[in-house]
């Protein structure tokens, strides 16, 4: 059976562009293979340093995914800083990254760009998730389009300790999700909360309806025909909404004389209801106590016996003591 493994960072509430470009994909692969889902904390301290929000979105971003239908029967769901062998490996494996591959990075010129402090932790980024990858023997790492570059540094790096060392590594096989559109925000551009245009998926009702009537849209007056193909209402509406719906609305704005703000109240509904599952798993998690630590202590024990395989090969490869 195949080891699938992806992570997410915990830096913010969840929303559509995270759901349907990243939970979704990852959810529907829990039944390909044996999954193994974390929450990469260790890699967001390289933005959040706050200990009550780390704790939060930790908590938040584990609750979410559960409600989503991440199974921990079938997903071995943890925290990343509840296997500190991790960084271990991480240092292992820096002494045989070249610099020269950490600097042709593409996301660090990107983050610090967009005012992310540049400190080493960010710098040697990538280092760390080759090690999330190559400490569980993954076989494939479904991932977004903006992580290929990473991913094909993982593999650089495996190749590099290999020849070195010996075959100590799995070759983990990229997954990109080409297929996955980009999700837009409130304001057309791709959604994040880097830019302040997001809908969170378990918003309150007043909250996500106030944030789709503020969709900024044209000013095609209401009995005009409107453009269907690049409408921000429409691209959100067909992921929700049933094809026989969207059909409608289409030819409604090809026909004109509807609003609108009449459209935008259907996304609404819309989204209420595709979410509305997962808002009543949400809750039943929520009144069930202790639940989401229950599930996150039990993910990191196997997560750690699985990781103690792979370290006592590297130890020994190496020439360190194996077995401590
Ligand atoms: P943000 O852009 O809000 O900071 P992240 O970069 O933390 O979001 O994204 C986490 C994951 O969600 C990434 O793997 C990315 O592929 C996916 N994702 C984020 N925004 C979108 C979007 N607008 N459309 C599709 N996928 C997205
Ligand atoms: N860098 C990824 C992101 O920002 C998250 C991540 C960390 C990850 N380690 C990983 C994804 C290992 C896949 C495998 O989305």
């Amino acid at each position: 059976m195949k080891r699938i493994l992806t992570g997410i960072q915990p830096t913010g509430t969840l929303h559509l562009g995270n759901y349907f470009g990243a939970m979704k994909p990852a959810i529907a692969l829990q039944h390909e293979g044996e999954a193994f889902y974390f929450i990469a904390d260790y890699h967001a301290l390289t933005t959040v340093q706050d200990p009550q929000k780390l704790r939060d979105y930790n908590r938040g971003v584990a609750l979410d995914f559960l409600a989503c239908g991440l199974d921990p029967a079938r997903a071995c769901f943890f925290l990343q800083s509840d296997v500190p062998q991790v960084t271990e490996l991480a240092w292992i494996l820096s002494t045989v990254t070249p610099m020269g591959l950490l600097e042709r990075a593409h996301s660090y010129k990107d983050k610090v760009a967009h005012g992310v402090p540049a400190s080493h932790g960010l710098f040697a980024y990538p280092v760390l998730m080759a090690a999330d990858i190559l400490l569980y023997d993954s076989d494939v790492v479904p991932v977004g389009k903006d992580q290929k570059q990473h991913l094909e540094m993982t593999r650089d790096i495996a190749g590099k300790f290999n020849e070195i060392y010996g075959d100590t590594f799995k070759m983990p096989e990229p997954r990109i999700q080409e297929s996955t559109a980009v999700v837009p925000g409130l304001d057309g551009q791709k959604m994040s909360k880097s830019y302040s245009n997001t809908i969170e998926i378990f918003a309150e009702e007043k909250a996500m309806k106030k944030k789709v009537m503020g969709l900024v849209t044209d000013s095609t007056p209401v009995e005009s025909p409107k453009d269907p193909t690049d409408s921000t209402i429409l691209a959100l509406y067909r992921l929700v909404a049933p094809p026989e719906n969207v059909a409608t609305m289409e030819d409604e704005y090809r026909t004109g004389g509807v609003g609108y703000g009449d459209f935008k109240k259907r996304l609404f509904a819309a989204l209420w209801e595709y979410f509305a599952p997962m808002r009543a798993r949400r809750e039943e998690i929520l009144s069930e106590k202790g639940y989401v630590d229950d599930v996150l202590a039990h993910g990191a024990r196997q997560a750690r016996s699985a990781a103690g395989h792979v370290m006592h090969r590297v130890r020994e490869a190496i020439g360190m003591r194996a077995g401590i």
